[in-house]
């Protein structure tokens, strides 16, 4: 139902900090300014764990609540992990109490009486065209989505004026989301190293910095883009080679 108490809220439809706080979010203050931002063009280069996709959760859901007939859509490599923030999503929107009512609710999708729609994307640029009037597109993993998803689903947000949230680790000197967290022109970037979560101890970074060696840790804590000098190949690119869903020869399953 449109128009309960949470939704005539003028205060949590004004500030989307509002709507963390009703979710028992205490947001740290990198994601305050996430959630009040209003850049058209966000890059978050966080450390793991920074709480990057949980505070881009909130957002969504904003929207979907509080832009009527809103398209948000959530994309990162995999629909598994789209899938994985938009379950956050729904955990969210179901502790609320269902604020607006839903037209649909499925596994990778969330229609609401009042027009508006959380959409999770399988991670091929091939099956995800044709979403028009996008508000707002979440890229999870960003580092890892390849260039030509981007310029597939960029075009959804030339008519609706929408807004592109990026959030990674970082991942190698590469791709399109290399390029926006160094980049000084049409991104907002916001870094945000392991060192200032107040949920990651010092003693687990020495811990982490043990165990994968300087070149993995500066990317995945200290959001530093690491290439590998001296050296010819890019281990980023080695490891993708391995994660490519390509089945061994021998030993299949494993
Ligand atoms: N402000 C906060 N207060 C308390 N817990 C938080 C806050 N933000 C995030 N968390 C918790 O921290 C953990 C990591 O959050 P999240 O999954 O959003 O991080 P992430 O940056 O997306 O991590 P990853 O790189 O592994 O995807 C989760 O358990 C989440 O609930
Ligand atoms: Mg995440």
């Amino acid at each position: 139902m449109i128009g309960n108490a949470l939704t005539s809220d003028l205060a949590l439809a004004a500030d989307p900090a509002v709507l963390a706080q009703r979710l028992g979010i205490v947001p740290d203050p990198w994601q305050l300014d996430v959630l009040r931002s209003t850049d058209t063009r966000l890059c978050l280069c966080c450390s793991r764990q920074a709480g990057k996709s949980t505070i881009s959760a909130v957002l969504a859901l904003h929207a979907a609540l509080y832009e009527p007939g809103s398209v948000t859509l959530i994309a990162a490599p995999s629909q598994r992990q789209s899938v994985e923030m938009f379950r956050t999503i729904t955990r969210y929107y179901r502790a609320l109490g269902r604020p607006v009512a839903a037209e649909s609710e499925n596994t990778q999708s969330l229609a609401l009486e009042n027009g508006s729609r959380i959409v999770s994307l399988p991670g091929d640029e091939r099956t995800t065209r044709g979403y028009a009037s996008v508000r707002l597109l979440i890229i999870d993993e960003a580092a890892r989505v390849p260039d030509e998803f981007l310029a597939a689903v960029r075009p959804m947000l030339a008519v609706s004026g929408g807004r592109l949230v990026a959030l990674s680790t970082p991942w190698g000197q590469r791709g399109w989301f290399h390029q926006a967290a160094t980049s000084k022109r049409g991104w907002r970037v916001m870094r945000v190293p392991a060192s200032e979560c107040p949920r990651i101890s010092a003693e687990f970074l020495a811990e982490e910095l043990e165990s994968m060696g300087e070149w993995n840790f500066k990317q995945e804590y200290g959001c530093e883009f690491v290439s590998a000098s001296g050296s010819y190949f890019d281990p980023a690119d080695i490891a993708a080679l391995s994660s490519k869903a390509v089945q061994p020869l021998f030993g299949g399953q494993s």
